[in-house]
């Protein structure tokens, strides 16, 4: 058939690696025809214009894109505005979304999802989660039948390597300045260390995991930012190191079904596979009643990674790949019953 026509809407970190990628050339059914940026003319000086297709559109004007033959959009502009506006016009146009932006689909994930199904179109996020580690596809196509109660983990890249780091004697300051510098820190790197980032993705895992649609602003989030190495100190004493963990599990002993749910540092055994999560290295375990643990690892943060999991979508959606859809409800928050301050796993 014709080849399927591929516009990226972000040109950065993560748009760039995904030309990377798309150019290594394993995919000869997906063509990449339009880039969109602000300012484009930087991005087409860039390095990493070498990975674009000579034909391919450059252009800071959204309708050039939007108003195009184009069959996917995929965007990796971050934020909710204006890109919420622009991934609803797309798909109303009829055409599929691929998105690594979190706080856009935990925020408006729902509604959007029901936008695509309605124009019978696709809308994928594999991306959006713990970067290049295929958890959304994996609890999406391969646990889908056991009844998850829990979902824990550690989700955000940057933090870990700044833990890891800072564990092993460096600054603060430097490690943080060094994991924007490698591209793997938002563009607020706030919502990083402030932990906004972690919830918006255990939003979107309790959503598609344990069914459950919670209110991202409800879920408790503690700040990195006042670890300190003595704090290394004292965790080495008691046996433990320190990592941003985030936790939802299910309370259904109470009437109306509450969602545990919280994201913050935790005091981690050195005997716990959470412990050897180093670096950009993200973890999710999700437990299931009949199939227990499930175990996911890999690299959570960083272009290539992302892209690979950006360029996946891209190609489940160009062999028409299908999703399966459980119904979903709507569960306030609780953090009461999360100890913040150890975790045995
Ligand atoms: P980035 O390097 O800042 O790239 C974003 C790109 O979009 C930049 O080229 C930026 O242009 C452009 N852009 C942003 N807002 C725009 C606007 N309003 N109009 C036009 N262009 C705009 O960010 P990134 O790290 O690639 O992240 C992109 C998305 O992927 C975000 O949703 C992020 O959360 C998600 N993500 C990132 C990673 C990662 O490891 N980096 C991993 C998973 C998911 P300027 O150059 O002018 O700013
Ligand atoms: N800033 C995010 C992180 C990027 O560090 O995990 C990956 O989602």
């Amino acid at each position: 058939g014709r080849p399927i026509k591929v516009a990226i809407l972000g040109f950065g970190t993560v748009g760039s690696s995904v030309a990377r990628v798309l150019a290594a050339g394993k995919y000869p059914g997906l063509r990449l025809t339009h880039i969109y940026n602000r300012d484009v003319e930087r991005k087409r000086l860039s390095t990493a214009a070498r990975y674009v297709p000579a034909d391919a559109i450059w252009t800071e004007n959204i309708n050039d894109v939007l108003t195009s033959k184009v069959d996917i959009i995929v965007e990796l502009m971050g934020g909710l505005k204006p890109t919420e506006a622009w991934i609803r016009a797309a798909l109303t146009l009829g055409k599929s979304v691929v998105t690594a932006n979190k706080q856009l689909i935990a925020y408006r994930g729902a509604s959007l999802l029901r936008l695509a199904k309605a124009h019978s179109v696709q809308l994928i996020h594999g991306a959006a989660v713990a970067g290049g580690v295929p958890v959304i596809p994996g609890l999406l196509h391969g646990q889908s039948a056991d009844h998850i109660t829990r979902i824990r983990g550690i989700l955000n890249g940057t933090c870990n390597y700044m833990l890891t780091r800072m564990e092993a004697g460096a600054g603060y300051a430097e490690v943080l300045s060094d994991a924007q510098a490698l591209g793997y820190a938002e563009a607020d790197p706030s919502a990083d260390v402030d932990g906004f980032d972690a919830r918006a993705k255990l939003c979107i895992l309790s959503r598609i995991a344990l069914q459950a649609e919670l209110d991202p602003d409800q879920v408790p989030a503690q700040t990195i930012s006042t670890i300190e190495k003595i704090d290394f100190m004292y965790a080495k004493e008691l046996g433990c190191t320190i990592r941003q963990v985030s936790t939802a599990q299910l309370d259904s002993t109470r009437a109306g079904a509450m969602v545990q749910a919280r994201v913050g540092p935790m005091l981690i055994p050195h005997t716990s596979p959470m412990a050897w999560s180093h670096g950009t290295q993200n973890m999710v375990v999700a437990s299931g009643r009949f199939g227990g643990d499930v175990v996911f690892s890999g690299r959570g943060a960083g272009g290539e990674p992302t892209a690979v999991a950006v360029v996946s979508d891209l190609l489940a959606i160009a062999q028409g790949g299908v999703s399966v859809e459980l119904p979903v409800h709507r569960r306030r928050v609780t953090g009461d019953f999360i100890s913040p301050h150890y975790l045995r796993f």
